[in-house]
């Protein structure tokens, strides 16, 4: 598949992870059932192998691997990091304070991971 599609493909379903977060945040701190529906719960796994499968493919295009390439590995680590802050967040904490923390502190890993794809450094946007 041609690369910028790819890619294409990859920030487009960063934009909607991202946004179904924090939507799903503020659901989680109004106590709205909203977060209950079926649609609420299956997406985000839809969004995010969409997300992988995407990377994957660039990553096999870009010749350049986590493990080899440290800004990828830097991105895998972090995913994994916005994932478990991602179910604290919305699922695990047990209190509200600390599902609040996970939220802001996977919105901040996140945002590191802009970073990191942006300019090809673990260092991120202090580069
Ligand atoms: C939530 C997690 C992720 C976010 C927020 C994210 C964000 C981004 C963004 C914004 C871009 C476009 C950068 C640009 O055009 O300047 C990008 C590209 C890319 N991402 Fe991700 N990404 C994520 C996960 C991953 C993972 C897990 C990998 C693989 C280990 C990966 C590999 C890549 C590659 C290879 C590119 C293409 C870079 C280029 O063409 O310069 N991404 N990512």
């Amino acid at each position: 598949m041609d690369y910028a599609v790819l890619k294409l493909i990859h920030v487009s379903s960063v934009i909607l992870s991202i946004s179904l977060f924090i939507l799903r945040g503020i659901w989680m701190l109004t106590d709205s059932s909203r977060l209950q529906q079926r649609w609420v719960r299956v997406m985000p796994h839809v969004i995010d192998a969409t997300l992988l499968f995407s990377a994957i493919l660039l990553t096999m295009s870009l010749q350049q691997y986590p493990g080899t390439h440290g800004w990828l590995s830097a991105k895998i680590v972090a995913l994994l990091v916005y994932i478990g802050l991602g179910t604290i967040a919305i699922k695990r904490g047990k209190t509200k304070r600390a599902r609040i923390l996970a939220w802001l502190a996977a919105i901040g890993v996140f945002a590191y991971m802009v970073g990191v794809a942006r300019t090809h450094q673990a260092l991120s946007w202090l580069t």
